[in-house]
């Protein structure tokens, strides 16, 4: 009988914003399974009306094209439930236990959408209680831990209740179009692959930037930093796509060993590379969007003097035969010029130039993966309209928008990932080993700044990030995409 989804945390924010609004997306495509329940658990004592209530609320401040009519609302809220319960009390999972059994659903899925100091806590009681048999499968949603030792010491109390292929641990940008579509590019076409090497390949650059500061989150993120919130996870995971051998087949075993061949091949920091390699910085007030923005130091939540990074840029290699030398440099932020999430695979010149041409132009891929989702390719084509003795190129370039080749076909990351965990499968969550080796590969960093006291760079807000990131690049002969 169908499946189970038990939201835990359906009163909180990711539930309201994101997850809620993706089952319905799903349930409007027709791609949610049918005789499916919608278990949602909160603390607070509300019944399944009052629940769907409070949810067909929260979709009035959805996108008009993503809302649901009353009819459409009315259909879906019939899949949603509503359980209350306090997660530290076992005779709470009993309740959930018999709610569970009674139906005997296939597939049960429980979405973690909680507090992650809550995650053990709930795996080892759903255990308990019996709820942890082979058609359970867990979503556990980032941070899983703040560093390698809090990671493993997850996993490990994971391991004693589930097995690797229970549990789901969500990277968001995995389930991103544009991300797939950049696996789609490497190893659905032989036209890049030759060239996707130290030979052709001049440097990587992947680009995170976010034009919103911390918003409501200032607590959580005063204790999380750049590092632990976007590049142990989406930037490296972007890296690996980038980076990783064409995969035997397209399994999630072989997908994710190759990712962790990645991981463990990026160059192991030294003093002198984490003090010069590593930028990090922090907003002061300035504007975004046109408005005043203040200091992140004066974003609500925010400890007085806080140290913590809101920018990260880095350089570093994957040391193997495809990679050696080739440099990869990430940079991601908050109040930022603009929301650009990017990868640009710059190309070498070419060997022996005969055409007069801009110096600084060679060919560049660029996939661009938000706000728009495509691909451009930078060439050097002979543009003159007039007659010229010596003839010389021009930068011209080809655009691809998969948002308007696709449209409204598109599935969003967390409608992808839902179905993908309700129908089992992995591809496009993070195992265990890959983790903790990313974290293994940043711990370095993170104890480097604990001895640093300089603290973080200032960076005005709606700046591209402290000067100290494009001097590291330029170190190299380099410069950021933006500012070719
Ligand atoms: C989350 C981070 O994982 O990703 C947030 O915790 C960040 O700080 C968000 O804003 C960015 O995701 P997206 O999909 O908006 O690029």
């Amino acid at each position: 009988m169908g499946f189970d989804l038990v939201l835990f945390g359906g009163t909180g924010d990711l539930a309201w914003r994101k997850l809620m609004p993706a089952l319905f997306q799903a349930f409007r495509h027709g791609t949610l399974p049918e005789g499916g329940r919608i278990l949602c658990v909160g603390r607070d004592d509300l019944s399944d009306d009052q629940y769907r209530a409070l949810i067909q609320g929260r979709f009035e401040k959805v996108e008009l094209s993503k809302r649901p009519s009353p009819e459409e609302f009315s259909r879906f809220a019939a899949l949603l439930h509503y359980l209350r319960m306090d997660l530290s009390q076992p005779a709470d999972y009993e309740r959930l236990a018999t709610a569970l059994n009674t139906r005997g659903a296939e597939t049960v899925v429980m979405y973690l959408a909680t507090a992650p100091s809550l995650f053990t806590t709930v795996c080892e009681q759903i255990a308990a209680v019996g709820l942890n048999g082979p058609q359970t499968r867990v979503v556990l949603e980032k941070p899983l831990g703040h560093d390698l030792a809090s990671n493993q010491a997850i996993n490990a109390t994971l391991r004693k209740v589930l097995r690797e292929e229970q549990v789901f641990r969500i990277d968001h940008y995995l389930g991103k179009p544009s991300v797939q579509n950049l696996l789609a590019l490497r190893f659905g076409n032989a036209l890049f692959e030759p060239l996707w090497r130290r030979e052709t390949i001049a440097n990587i650059q992947i680009t995170i930037a976010e034009e919103l500061g911390v918003e409501s989150r200032g607590a959580f993120y005063d204790q999380t930093g750049a590092l632990r919130d976007m590049v142990q996870n989406h930037a490296l995971q972007l890296l690996c796509a980038i980076g990783m051998e064409p995969p035997i087949n397209a399994s999630a075993h072989a997908i994710r060993d190759e990712k962790l061949k990645v991981l463990q091949s990026l160059k192991p920091w030294t003093p002198e590379t984490l003090s010069q390699h590593v930028v990090r910085g922090q907003y002061l007030a300035g504007a975004s969007q046109g408005q005043p923005a203040h200091a992140y130091q004066q974003e609500k939540g925010v400890a007085a003097g806080s140290q913590t990074e809101t920018f990260v840029a880095l350089r570093t290699e994957i040391c193997n035969w495809r990679w050696a030398g080739v440099p990869f440099y990430i940079r991601t932020g908050k109040r930022l010029a603009g929301r650009d999430a990017r990868i640009v695979v710059n190309f070498r010149p070419v060997p022996h130039p005969i055409f007069r041409s801009p110096l600084s132009e060679a060919n560049r891929l660029v996939i661009n993966l938000q706000p728009k989702d495509g691909l451009e390719l930078h060439l050097l084509a002979q543009g003159a309209t007039q007659q010229q003795a010596e003839p010389s190129l021009a930068p011209v370039h080809l655009n691809l928008d998969f948002d308007q080749r696709f449209g409204a076909k598109r599935v969003g990351a967390y409608e992808r990932l839902l179905l993908d965990v309700i129908a089992g499968r992995l591809n496009l969550f993070v195992r265990s080993d890959e983790q903790e080796q990313a974290w293994r590969w940043v711990e370095p960093i993170l104890q480097h700044w604990r001895n640093d006291l300089s603290g973080p760079r200032g960076y005005a807000a709606g700046s591209w990030g402290p000067s100290a990131a494009s001097a590291m690049i330029a170190r190299d002969g380099f410069c950021w995409s933006e500012e070719v």
